[in-house]
């Protein structure tokens, strides 16, 4: 290869967006036949990407191109956004919907994904928290994994199945590392980050992604103490390479090679060289490695090496992939017609959408639970600016889904209830201070046997560069509740009124929560949100889904998240100078974890072993109950507390979770291993360690579990993992 065609293989060049879909630009012919790019993102659909693998035949070495997509949650059959999946608290549904996105998306001639994102995010500020798992490490850990499994199938079968498989994506954690700690919520700004939180919260997810296979990697657009990750030595090489083993691709961010420049650390020439010694093989968008890297390579500012190194990595995923055999063989129209959106991927669809439902609350209207609804109801008011918004529903990634796939809360409603007269009033816009829709949506839900309002955020309030200033919900929504609720009960004071938020953070809504007879947390569902909204309103399915993330009572509690740590000053009602507000509870609205279902859990027997040593791992168990009539879906939680270290610890750590479904009165002892690496945390020479002492550990419905236990470890100080490289 020349230098130039190795340069080449190194660029990825994007799409355009046309009038349907992405559109190929036009100097891209070109530069595929010279050999100018090694492969594209956002670009994708069978005739185009095999137009593509023709011209790069064309070219003198035929390398084919690698296709690259942001297939986040789901394809043509669009799942809940990654958020709401982590709300399901399911890694084989989050893993069977990877799945389904990568055999849908593999037919339409994509080979790699910029999936899974598992930056840990503790503010709803910041609009990519919809993209990610939530706050918690653990959870983020085991779904990171789960995803990673679901787009690549198993390790085995990308590396070396003869042939390989047409049906899996290469997986992408990101972004790596630390770029949900933007400061201020404000997407893409600066981050400050201890090490200590950066390896005991940020890395655990990465690592989990990169055990369970990840073929490759994305830096992150913000610096990590004074280095942009798309410079970082240390995170690239040291970390990602030398500890961790990792042996795949690194991708940069969309232009963040070239973003470089504004972060401060020199010209063109010097920044590519600075990305392609630190370890970044495939330049994303920006083309300074094929524009200054041959120059500056021949001046003998960066080694050749360097370039070598990242074209082998690059050439050996094409290999995996099977391209060099045959580069056609993902864009296949037969397998798209089969495969799309079939009647087995939406049951998936509905079943996950589903389970990610969390009930927050649901208090008496008439004597009885306002929710699940009669399905005897004549009339139902649908009020509200996102009962109808397919587009909403799809959330911030949607593939290849059409809005016409969409069953939105309405149509769901309409399904579910044939017989009933569903009247339907947007009332107001989801972001204007417009109430000229108020007097009708009043009339709707004093007419009306039953009220069921949809609010919240459009879905392009949440994501890449969405974030708000402001948490609580947008416009005029707030007022039209309030209308609307009064309207109601001037009616009929037992007329059921449900409020059901779709949204791409926590919503810090505390007077809907105060005064909703029922309160319901649907997320953006994807294409089956209407359908698995009406199973719940209707009592078809049980609210099992759970908080992967605190929800504030207001904007000014932000960051508030559940595995904080005490201070010197924990917060102390009945003493002032405590860690406290004086205009706000310290306490969130509704903490991680939580959760209603149409069910009742009572937690008992917890069993601990009350000693051991630091080296065991310790069986935990539980017994949960379902001391209701009916059956319901609980996840059971369990959070440990290291009670004294040589550091501080979080308050509470979650540990293990399982969710279960119980029939009416069924009971079952759930067990957890705690082991060595699930106690561990980074002591103060950095190395990873479980220490003796004493620990608490909880186990209950969510991270406010109050059924306690305690256990002592006995023995020396173990050491998981040696301290990470010096930082430089
Ligand atoms: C985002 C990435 C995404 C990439 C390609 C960037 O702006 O930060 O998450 O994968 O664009 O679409």
């Amino acid at each position: 290869m020349t230098l130039e065609e190795k340069l080449g293989q190194l660029t990825m060049f994007p799409g355009a967006s046309g009038q349907t879909g992405p559109a190929v630009p036009p100097a891209a012919d070109s530069a595929v036949r010279a050999g100018a790019i090694g492969s594209f993102l956002s670009i994708w659909s069978v005739r185009d990407t095999r137009r593509l693998q023709g011209l790069a035949l064309q070219s003198r070495l035929k390398i084919p191109l690698v296709f690259a997509y942001d297939v986040i949650h789901g394809w043509r059959t669009v799942f809940p956004v990654p958020l709401g999946m982590a709300a399901t608290f399911d890694s084989a549904g989050t893993a069977q919907a990877a799945r389904i996105a990568a055999v849908e998306a593999a037919a339409a001639g994509v080979h790699w994904t910029f999936a899974p994102m598992v930056d840990i995010a503790r503010d709803p500020r910041w609009g990519r928290i919809v993209e990610g798992a939530g706050e918690d490490p653990y959870l983020g850990s085991v779904l990171a994994a789960a995803q990673v499994v679901g787009f690549q199938g198993d390790r085995g079968q990308l590396a070396g199945a003869a042939p390989p498989p047409t049906d899996v994506l290469l997986a992408t954690p990101k972004h790596f590392a630390g770029y949900g700690f933007a400061e201020g919520g404000r997407d893409y700004n600066t981050v400050e980050l201890t090490e200590r939180t950066l390896w005991d919260v940020v890395m655990p997810p990465f690592e989990a992604a990169i055990r369970a296979g990840a073929a490759t990697i994305m830096a992150s657009f913000n610096e990590i103490g004074g280095t942009p990750a798309h410079a970082s030595r240390w995170l690239l090489q040291d970390v990602l390479r030398d500890r961790w083993r990792f042996g795949g691709l690194v991708v940069s961010d969309w232009t963040g090679v070239a973003e470089l420049i504004p972060h401060g650390l020199g010209d063109s020439a010097t920044v590519a060289g600075r990305a392609i010694r630190a370890g970044v093989d495939v330049e994303m968008s920006s083309t300074l490695y094929r524009s200054t890297l041959a120059a500056e390579i021949r001046a003998g500012r960066v080694p050749i090496a360097a370039v070598d190194s990242a074209v082998v990595r690059l050439l050996r995923a094409k290999h995996a992939l099977g391209l060099f055999d045959d580069p056609y063989r993902y864009s296949d129209s037969t397998r798209e017609r089969r495969v799309l959106l079939t009647a087995e991927h939406r049951r998936a669809a509905r079943e996950i959408a589903r389970r990610a439902i969390v009930l927050l609350e649901n208090r008496a209207t008439g004597g009885a639970p306002t929710l699940p609804l009669r399905k005897a109801l004549r009339t139902v008011a649908v009020i509200g600016p996102l009962a109808d918004d397919p587009k909403s529903a799809l959330g911030n990634w949607w593939g290849a889904g059409k809005p016409e796939d969409v069953v939105s809360p309405l149509a769901g409603l309409r399904r579910a209830l044939p017989n009933a007269r569903i009247t339907h009033v947007r009332g107001a816009p989801a972001d204007t201070t417009d109430t000229t829709g108020f007097a009708a949506a009043r009339a709707a839900a004093r007419d009306a046997e039953a009220v069921v309002l949809v609010l919240g955020e459009r879905q392009d309030m949440s994501a890449e560069a969405s974030s708000r200033a402001s948490i609580e919900l947008p416009g005029a929504q707030l007022a039209l509740a309030r209308a609307v609720l009064q309207a109601a009960r001037a009616s009929s004071p037992a007329k059921p009124v449900v409020t059901v938020l779709l949204n791409g953070r926590p919503l810090a809504v505390p007077w809907l929560a105060d005064s909703m007879p029922a309160l319901v947390e649907s997320w953006f569902l994807g294409v089956e949100h209407g359908n698995a909204l009406a199973d719940v309103l209707l009592g078809d399915a049980d609210p099992g889904g759970r908080l992967p993330v605190t929800v504030p009572r207001a904007t000014g509690q932000v960051p508030i998240y559940y595995n904080h740590k005490l201070t010197g000053r924990p917060a102390n009602a009945n003493n002032h100078y405590t860690s406290k507000y004086i205009d706000l509870p310290w306490t969130p609205l509704y903490p991680f974890g939580f959760g209603r279902s149409y069910a009742t859990f009572a937690y008992s027997d917890l069993r601990v072993p009350a000693t051991g040593r630091t080296a065991d791992s310790l069986v935990v168990s539980v017994t949960v109950a379902n001391t209701s009539s009916r059956a319901g879906d609980e996840v059971v939680q369990l959070y440990v507390r290291d009670d004294a270290g040589s550091v501080t610890r979080p308050v509470r750590e979650l540990k293990g979770f399982q969710r279960v479904t119980l029939g009416a009165g069924e009971r079952r002892t759930v067990r957890f291993t705690l082991k060595p690496e699930h106690l561990a945390f980074t002591a103060l020479d950095m190395r990873r360690v479980v220490e003796p002492g004493a620990f608490t550990v909880w186990a209950g419905g969510s991270s406010a579990a109050t059924l306690e236990g305690r256990f002592r470890l006995s023995g020396d100080t173990v050491v998981v993992a040696p301290a990470p490289p010096p930082y430089r």
